[in-house]
């Protein structure tokens, strides 16, 4: 079997997708080990998450550093240092700079929960309701400099549960935990 593909997750918050991800590394269906968790949101519970499944956590936070190259630099040595090939961005609650896209060119996979390019940004499933759509998705895409508008690599559509944002959330995270792995699958193995 070939090596295993050496990623980073970026999250920050709950970390339902970075669980799954790393479920699907220890398991098999993901030949790829996840080397880091970068956070920059120390008192998230992704981090408890990743305490429990005794995965090294790096977390940076942003005011620490006076520029946003400066934050992503500190980031880029602590990739580095655990020879990180791909980025992995699963509820991370930032745009992504110069600094990370240069040094990762084509190697950053984010997921957002909508059918892109249809309500981008932060409160997806909250838009699609409010806008009264019938069905939205999950959409996985590379990272550009853009907010959620990279190449899409994979999408699937999910149904708006009654109007309802908690029940149309549930059911859009089930699918997101599935078509993540997925995708990554057919990246890594494509690499
Ligand atoms: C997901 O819905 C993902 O699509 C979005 O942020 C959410 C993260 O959820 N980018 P979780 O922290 O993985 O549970």
């Amino acid at each position: 079997m070939s090596q295993k593909t050496k990623i980073a997750v970026f999250a920050s918050g709950s970390g339902s997708n970075f669980v799954a991800i790393a479920e699907a590394c220890d398991n098999g269906e993901l030949n790829a080990e996840v080397a880091l968790l970068i956070t920059d949101k120390p008192e998230a519970y992704v981090v408890e998450r990743a305490q429990k499944l005794n995965i090294p956590i790096a977390a940076f936070s942003p005011k620490a550093y006076g520029t946003k190259e400066a934050y992503e630099q500190a980031i880029l040595e602590r990739l580095k240092a655990s020879d990180v090939e791909w980025l992995v961005l699963a509820g991370y609650m930032r745009l992504v700079g110069d600094t990370l896209l240069q040094a990762y060119p084509s190697q950053i996979v984010n997921i957002h929960p909508s059918l892109l390019p249809s309500f981008p940004g932060k409160a997806a499933i909250e838009q699609a309701v409010e806008h009264g759509v019938k069905v939205t998705g999950v959409t996985v895409h590379l990272v550009d400099e853009g907010m959620d508008t990279g190449p899409i690599l994979a999408q699937e559509a999910v149904r708006v549960i009654d109007g309802n944002v908690e029940k149309t959330a549930e059911a859009i995270h089930a699918v997101e935990h599935i078509l993540f792995k997925e995708t990554l699958h057919s990246l890594f193995t494509a690499k």
